[in-house]
């Protein structure tokens, strides 16, 4: 694998170079799509990244949409929901992003969630749920109903409006999964600036802050990230090297990811097979 080079300062500058100019205040919303929980942080020109807070004054924001029938809920108030009527909230939308009815994830789902029925689309081969008769819906648009709740959350924290988005998405995404977070996004009336791969997030954070650990010497480094979903394993190569244009500058180069992506493997009664 010939691995990808980046030079570290390139997280901050991807999102601050892409602000249109002269927009002073433009503020731009950085989403960390997780399994269960997804996390919302704003970035403005000049100022430290701040994490948002949610309605419950959290960190974190469940990924939990609820739909009754003339109700609409999300986030920790639709996860509340789900212990008394697990039919009307959807969680997990994750491992169904982007997925065609017969894969394996998806027969997985079924069976941890069985209060859901999940069809296939007649021209997509992708899943939809059957809410009721007359409803139904994709993971997509669910997603897109809390990627438009975060927006919310954004746009109260930095008080200004907020189109502009970063999202990182588990670095084992695929194209077709990939797209459907952008589908999802496009729904919120977001635009994606950037797709980012989170453990490249990881390690751009970790080099950022330890920028005086780095130099001429090679420094390999494993991450492991251990979600609720997945568990990803990335070895990074941190080095300064010398450029024509830059001079010496640090730079990171991811090795190797792998990745384990047994969803629901903390319920062992959902793995039959
Ligand atoms: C998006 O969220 C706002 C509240 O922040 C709400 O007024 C609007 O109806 C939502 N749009 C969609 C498409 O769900």
């Amino acid at each position: 694998m010939g691995g990808r080079k980046l030079p570290l300062v390139v997280l901050v500058c991807l999102v601050l170079a892409m602000l249109p100019s002269g927009a002073g205040t433009v503020a731009v919303m950085s989403v960390d799509l997780g399994s269960e929980w997804m996390k919302v942080a704003i970035v403005k020109p000049g100022v430290p990244m701040e994490i948002v807070l949610n309605k419950e004054s959290r960190r974190k924001t469940p990924i939990a949409v609820c739909l009754k029938e003339n109700e609409r809920l999300l986030g920790d108030s639709a996860l509340g929901v789900s212990v008394k009527t697990p039919k009307t909230v959807y969680r997990h939308l994750q491992s169904l992003l982007g997925k065609k009815h017969n894969n394996l994830q998806v027969a997985l789902y079924q069976k941890r969630f069985p209060e859901h029925q999940l069809l296939e689309h007649p021209v997509r081969g992708t899943v939809y749920f059957k809410n009721s008769e007359e409803t139904q819906f994709t993971p997509e648009e669910l997603l897109g109903m809390m990627l438009n709740y975060s927006r919310g959350l954004a746009q109260d924290f930095a008080e200004q409006p907020v189109k502009d988005a970063v999202i990182t998405v588990p670095a084992f995404f695929n194209q077709a999964e990939r797209r459907a977070v952008l589908q999802a996004a496009q729904m919120a009336g977001l635009k994606v600036l950037q797709l980012i791969n989170d453990n490249t997030a990881v390690a751009l954070n970790y080099g950022v802050f330890r920028r005086k650990d780095i130099d001429n010497t090679v420094k390999n480094i494993m991450f492991y990230d251990m979600g609720s979903g997945s568990t990803t394993a990335t070895i990074v190569t941190y080095q300064t090297v010398k450029t024509k244009e830059a001079g010496t500058q640090p730079q990171l180069q991811i090795r190797g990811v792998g990745s384990v992506t047994t969803t629901h493997s903390s319920i062992p009664s959902a793995l039959s097979y």
